[in-house]
């Protein structure tokens, strides 16, 4: 390290898009993080921060924000425009939603989908996760093996978006190819035919929303999308900003999810005795997911620009600097959490910062939280026996979005 904070003795993104490290990042991340719990690229211009005290305060912090047209030399500058004329269109047309503004213009964003995850919203959506959960158990075989990801964690979190959206089944498949290429902006980098890919998925995208909008009947619609019609006929939100937002929470809700189910599997499989310390008191399960977000907090990446210049333990970051929370770091830290590395489905006080913090908190953690509690019990209540049947396939093809393409699991029916 040259300077207070300068690593350029180290190849940030050659090492965020290594195979091994996305493999099983957490060798390495404890590496990182042992230089200091700030660090600076000089080759990308970006900050890491790798500890969970500092990033706490960033999360804190009103000298941060997350609208990145304050980011200086980013994705919306002349100089931008011309270097990667695809990238800008791409990140200018997603820019009007609440998780790219900051101030007054994010909490009227936000405010239109507040109500749809207070506790009274969350428990009237109970049944619509037990029944999406039991139709994909009842498709599952009563013992045997199977893909734990394609049958089951993929599924559900679409399932029940789609329900919320009043978006018909038949819809999934289009939904889930969208969103899959739209994730990769929470890459920060993408190579230019992912930017492309992303571009396109979010013209179809748009257009299809745009139909379901107009089809919609604001007398009959439930959930999301009552609310969706309601901002865009009161005229809280403008049409792209309805349709960016719409977009944007089908993604954020989905894989997120998904890898939360997935990831939280594969863990318990690896520590068969918490998975039965679990079985054997239910009552554990909240805490039990809180671990997991801790452990593998599928999104690893969450972006913040400097609004001026700040101090975050030690190191001055300057105004319009972009800062990257590492959070598969930042959920480890020892300094924080007691034998990080390890699973206690009981941990105490466990502070991690999965779901971000400040203004920008995931607005869906409730839903995410409700559906991966709901997922365990259904699962656990059909089958007796849940065991590793082969290698689980990680996929390497995000930076960002830490999840399996295959989880096999041998089952063994609840008698
Ligand atoms: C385990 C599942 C999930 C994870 C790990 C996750 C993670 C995150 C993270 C890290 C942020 C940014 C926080 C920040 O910048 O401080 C975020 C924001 C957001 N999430 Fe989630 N999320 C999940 C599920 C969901 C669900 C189910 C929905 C909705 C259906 C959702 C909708 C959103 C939205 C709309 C934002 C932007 C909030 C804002 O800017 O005010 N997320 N999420």
């Amino acid at each position: 390290m040259s300077a207070a904070g300068q690593s350029d003795d180290i190849d940030w993104w050659g090492t965020l898009s290594d195979p091994a490290f996305l493999e099983n990042p957490y060798p390495e991340l404890h590496r990182l993080s042992a230089r200091g719990p700030v660090q600076f690229d000089p080759a990308s211009g970006i900050w890491f921060i790798l500890g969970h005290k500092a990033f706490s305060k960033v999360l804190k912090s009103q000298s941060f924000g997350r609208d990145t047209r304050n980011w200086a030399g980013g994705w919306t500058t002349e100089d931008y425009k011309k270097a990667d004329p695809v990238g800008y269109e791409l990140f200018s047309t997603f820019q009007p939603q609440m998780i790219n503004c900051d101030g007054p213009e994010h909490r009227r964003m936000r405010a239109v989908y507040e109500p749809a995850f207070r506790s009274q919203a969350m428990a009237d959506v109970v049944p619509i996760i037990e029944a999406e959960a039991a139709a994909l158990l009842d498709a599952m075989p009563d013992e045997g093996e199977a893909d734990f990801i394609t049958a089951f964690a993929a599924p559900l979190p679409l399932r029940v978006l789609c329900e919320l959206f009043d978006l018909s089944a038949g819809t999934d498949a289009r939904v889930a190819r969208w969103s899959a290429s739209l994730i990769r902006i929470g890459d920060i980098l993408m190579t230019p035919e992912q930017k492309q890919e992303a571009l396109d998925a979010l013209s179809e995208f748009k257009a299809f929303l745009k139909e379901c909008l107009a089809a919609a009947d604001p007398a009959s619609a439930r959930n999301f999308m009552a609310l969706a019609l309601k901002a865009r006929d009161d005229g809280t939100l403008d049409e792209e900003e309805s349709l960016t937002n719409l977009i944007s929470m089908l993604i954020a809700g989905h894989e997120t999810t998904v890898t939360l189910i997935g990831n939280g599997m594969l863990i318990l499989l690896r520590n068969p005795e918490e998975m039965a310390r679990l079985r054997a008191e239910p009552a554990l399960m909240r805490t039990a997911i809180e671990e997991f977000l801790r452990m593998e907090p599928g999104g690893n990446m969450i972006l913040r620009v400097a609004l001026e210049d700040v101090e975050v333990e030690g190191t001055v970051i300057p105004k319009g600097a972009p800062v990257l929370g590492l959070i598969g770091a930042v959920n480890r830290d020892p300094a924080r959490f007691d034998v990080p590395d390890d699973l206690d489905i009981a941990r105490p006080a466990n502070a991690q910062l999965t779901f971000g913090g400040g203004a920008h908190s995931c607005i869906g953690a409730p839903l995410a939280r409700l559906e991966a509690q709901i997922a365990f019990s259904a699962f656990f209540e059909k089958y007796d026996t849940i065991e590793l049947a082969g290698a689980p396939e990680w996929r390497l093809d995000r930076l960002n979005a830490r999840g399996l393409a295959k989880l096999p699991v041998h089952l063994g029916a609840a008698k």
